[in-house]
C-alpha cells in the first residue's frame, strides 16, 4: 500500500490520492468528490498508522512514567513538538503548547493574557472577517475588563481595509488579533505588515492560523507574530490537537490556565508552584496518540513541500473560479486579490443549504451556510454561501464534477 514515505518528492496527484483511503469511497454511489477542506482535511494513511501503532505498540502516559512504554510515548510526544517548530519556524520548542485546536489556543490567550493585560477602556482590534472562534473569547474579556472590541472593515472585494485599520490602531490598543486566511472566503491577509504597524503602537498581536497553516509557508520568527494559532486536523492531521505558538518571554510571564497534573512544579495545601513551559500550559493527560500522529502529517506536507503544493491548489483555485464564472446567476464572494485554495458563491434564487445537499446526492462535499462568521456574512447581506475548498489531493476533473454537478443542481431548483 502507498504511504506518504512512498510517494515521489515530485508532485503526482494520482499517487498522492493513493494515500488517502478515503477517497476511494463512494457516496450516494457516486465516486467521493471532496472539496470540504477547510473544514476538515482528508487524512494520509502514514497519519492513520501513527494512531494505530501508538495504541498497538506504545500506549502510555507521558512524563510520567519511567518504563519503557512511557519513555517512548514521551519521546514521540517531544519529536512532534520538534517538527511543529520547525513547521513554523519557531525560536525554541518551549514556545509551542499543545491545545486541542485553534479555538482552544485563542481561548488561552484570551484566560490567561487577556485577565492578566486588558483593562478597562483598552481597545482589542480583529477584523469583520473573523471566525466566531476569533471574536467571542474576546468579547468575553471586553464585557468582563469594561474594554472595547474593535472591527477592521472589510472591502466589497473582501479584503481588510487597511486604511481603516491604520486608522483604528491607537495607544489604547492592546491586541490584535486577525485571521491570515478567511476561511469563508479564502483573502489572504497581509499580517506581517499588520503585525508591525499594531507593534507601532505597543499593541501584541494573535494571528489565527487555523486555514492558512496548511497552504502557506509560517515563520512566526519572520512574521514577528506573539501568538500564532492552528489546529492538526486542517493540515492532514487528526481531530483533537492544535498548537500555540507564543514568544517565550509573553508566555514565561503570563499567569497559568487550567490547573492540574503536570502543570505544576510543587504543590502544597497552602501553595501551587508552577512547571516550567510549555507544561504550565498543557494540564492533564493530553491528546498524546493524535499528538504523536500530527508528526506524519507535518512530514508528509514537508515530503511533498509547500511551494509545490501551493502550485497545484493555486491551479484548482483558477479554475474553478473561471468556470464558476461561467454559471448564470453565480456571483463570487470575496475576489481578493491575494488568495488560499477556497471559492465561496452563492447563486440567484437559490439557497445554499438547498445546493449543498443536490451537490451531495451527487457524492460532492461542499460545505454551506455561514461557515462560523454570522458577521461577515451580514456584512454582504446574505445567509450564506456554498463553499468548495481545495486541497493538495483535489484534481481539475473534479472542478469539472462540481461545475457539472451545479448545472444539474440549477436546474432541478428553477
Ligand atoms: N472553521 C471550519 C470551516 O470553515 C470548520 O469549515
Amino acid at each position: 500500500m502507498t504511504t506518504f514515505s512512498t510517494i515521489s518528492p515530485i508532485f503526482d496527484v494520482d499517487t498522492i490520492r493513493q494515500a488517502f483511503p478515503i477517497l476511494g469511497r463512494m457516496v450516494k454511489d457516486k465516486p467521493l468528490v471532496y472539496l470540504d477542506n477547510a473544514a476538515t482535511s482528508q487524512k494520509p494513511l502514514g497519519v492513520i498508522n501513527a494512531i494505530h501503532d501508538y495504541y498497538t505498540g506504545y500506549n502510555a502516559n507521558i512524563h510520567r512514567g519511567i518504563h519503557s512504554l512511557a519513555e517512548e510515548a514521551t519521546a514521540a510526544y517531544e519529536v512532534t513538538r520538534h517538527a511543529v517548530k520547525q513547521f513554523i519556524g519557531a525560536a525554541a520548542a518551549e514556545e509551542i503548547i499543545f491545545t486541542r485546536g485553534t479555538t482552544e489556543g485563542i481561548n488561552l490567550v484570551a484566560y490567561t493574557w487577556g485577565r492578566q493585560n486588558i483593562n478597562a477602556g483598552d481597545e482589542i482590534i480583529i477584523s469583520g472577517m473573523e471566525h466566531h472562534s476569533n471574536i467571542v473569547p474576546w468579547q468575553i474579556l471586553c464585557e468582563e475588563k469594561n474594554a472595547v472590541l474593535k472591527v477592521i472593515p472589510v472591502t466589497e472585494d473582501g479584503e481588510l481595509s487597511l486604511m481603516a485599520y491604520q486608522n483604528l490602531l491607537t495607544d489604547k490598543t492592546k491586541l490584535v488579533s486577525i485571521v491570515q486566511v478567511s476561511n469563508a472566503l479564502g483573502t489572504v491577509n497581509p499580517v506581517k505588515e499588520m503585525i508591525a504597524a499594531a507593534h507601532h503602537v505597543g499593541a501584541l498581536v494573535l494571528v489565527d492560523g487555523a486555514q492558512s497553516a496548511v497552504h502557506l509557508d509560517i515563520d512566526v520568527q519572520d512574521l514577528d507574530c506573539d501568538f500564532f494559532a492552528f489546529s492538526g486536523h486542517k493540515v492532514y492531521g487528526p481531530t483533537g490537537v492544535g498548537v500555540l505558538y507564543g514568544k517565550k518571554k509573553i508566555l514565561e510571564n503570563m499567569p497559568v490556565f487550567q490547573g492540574g497534573g503536570e502543570m505544576i512544579k510543587e504543590v502544597t495545601f497552602e501553595h501551587t508552584t508552577y512547571n516550567e513551559l510549555p507544561y504550565k500550559y498543557e494540564a492533564g493527560t493530553p491528546n498524546i496518540a493524535d499528538t504523536i500522529a500530527l508528526k506524519s502529517a507535518l512530514d508528509f506536507i514537508n515530503t511533498i513541500g509547500k511551494t509545490k503544493i501551493r502550485k497545484h491548489e493555486a491551479g484548482l483555485l483558477a479554475y474553478a473560479t473561471e468556470q464558476l464564472e461561467t454559471i448564470p446567476g453565480l456571483a463570487i464572494i470575496g475576489k481578493a486579490r491575494e488568495k488560499a485554495s477556497l471559492v465561496s458563491f452563492v447563486i440567484k434564487g437559490t439557497h445554499p443549504q438547498d445546493i449543498g445537499i443536490l451537490l451531495d446526492n451527487q457524492g460532492i462535499a461542499v460545505r454551506t451556510g455561514h461557515h462560523c462568521c454570522q458577521p461577515l456574512m451580514k456584512r454582504f447581506e446574505i445567509p450564506g454561501t456554498v463553499r468548495a475548498s481545495f486541497a493538495l489531493y483535489n484534481t481539475f476533473e473534479e472542478v469539472d464534477k462540481l461545475i457539472t454537478g451545479l448545472h444539474k443542481t440549477i436546474k432541478m431548483l428553477s
